[in-house]
């Protein structure tokens, strides 16, 4: 089978495509022939060598995919060949991957497999957050930062079927339409203004209940001097760089709660899982929830995503095709 291959660690341009065999399929594992297969901003940390799973020379990224099952192992229920699926895996760069049954999602039909490879990780990783890490009521304002990227798009539609307000930020302002146009009530394109100056005068002085947080450096620090009154920051990632060390005492001068989140402690619980997953699709079937695929690649191609990626041009999901 084709698959993406890195044999060191570094730029995208160590991303090579190669045939390899087929992955063979484990107790409690399925194989899927992939579809199409999300990208994520951490893909480009694994590459380098930089995220919490390190590569073993010679690796494949991905982390997500969506296809069809191939083949079913011993000790799997619920799972047959034929069936459409979506799930967080490891090495999806590639027509064949290895899921642990556990973190498979049988698709239903009204979720094409470009959509269903951009599902898992951005959308849980939103809902999660706003539904287990935070607790979201109607009325709060939630700060969504690069609100046009993966995350970001599913993020403020989830807000926004939850009754809040929101506020995204973007880099430049040729992604504003985008942001509006999936739930931002209001953007500020935070390279040329203040977003903390400007999220108190868009607030009233209140400042921001939920800030999502995964640029890091650049806007930690602001998101303190914005937090509401018991305003929570969420700090999910670091595309801008490891934010400053934090003193405690800043959390009392707002009440102000600062949470970390990384999804696999979450989708490592089944019956959580499955509670963001029923929750996202029925969203969903109502229309209130699109996933947005802003950008497809050839699977050979998987380099030029990734520079288009760290571009900070691209807007919502961007997916490989095998
Ligand atoms: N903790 C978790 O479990 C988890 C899960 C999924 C994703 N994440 C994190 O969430 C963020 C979004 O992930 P995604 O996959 O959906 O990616 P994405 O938002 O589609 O792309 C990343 C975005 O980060 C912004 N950015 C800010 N500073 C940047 C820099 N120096 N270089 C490049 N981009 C920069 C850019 O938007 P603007 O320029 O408009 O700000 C860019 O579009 C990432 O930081 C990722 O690591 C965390």
């Amino acid at each position: 089978m084709k698959a993406i291959q890195f044999k060191e660690v570094g730029g995208p341009e160590v991303m090579q495509l190669v045939e390899v065999p087929k992955p063979e399929v484990r107790p409690g594992m399925v194989r899927v022939r992939n579809h199409a297969v999300g990208i994520n901003f951490a893909d480009n940390f694994f590459r380098q060598g930089n995220y919490v799973v390190k590569p073993k020379l010679p690796d494949t990224p991905g982390m997500e995919g969506a296809g069809i099952i191939d083949e079913v192992g011993p000790n799997v229920e619920g799972f047959k060949p034929g069936m459409r699926v979506a799930g967080i895996g490891l090495k999806c760069y590639a027509e064949y991957s290895l899921f642990h049954a556990n973190q498979l999602i049988p698709l239903p039909d009204f979720v094409s497999f470009e959509e269903g490879a951009a599902f898992p990780i951005q959308t849980l990783t939103a809902w999660f957050m706003l539904h287990t890490c935070h607790h979201l009521t109607p009325g709060q304002t939630v700060l969504v930062h690069s609100a046009a990227g993966g995350v970001g798009i599913v993020a403020m539609q989830l807000a926004k079927a939850a009754g809040c307000r929101v506020i995204g930020t973007v880099s430049n302002d040729d992604k504003i339409g985008v942001a509006r146009q999936y739930g931002a009530d209001d953007v500020i394109n935070y390279e040329k203004t203040d977003f903390a100056e400007q999220a108190m005068k868009l607030t009233g002085g209140k400042g921001i209940d939920l800030n999502l947080d995964a640029v890091g450096k650049p806007t930690f620090e602001k998101g303190l001097k914005c937090a509401a009154p018991f305003g929570h920051i969420i700090l999910y990632g670091r595309a801008g760089g490891p934010p400053d060390k934090l003193d405690p005492m800043r959390l009392f001068e707002k009440a102000v709660k600062v949470s970390g989140f990384i999804l696999f402690t979450a989708s490592s619980n089944h019956q959580l899982m499955k509670q963001g997953v029923d929750s996202c699709f029925q969203l969903m079937q109502e229309g209130k929830l699109k996933m947005l695929v802003g950008k497809t690649f050839p699977l050979a191609e998987a380099a030029e995503a990734h520079r288009f990626m760290l571009s900070r041009q691209s807007v919502g999901k961007l997916v490989l095709i095998p």
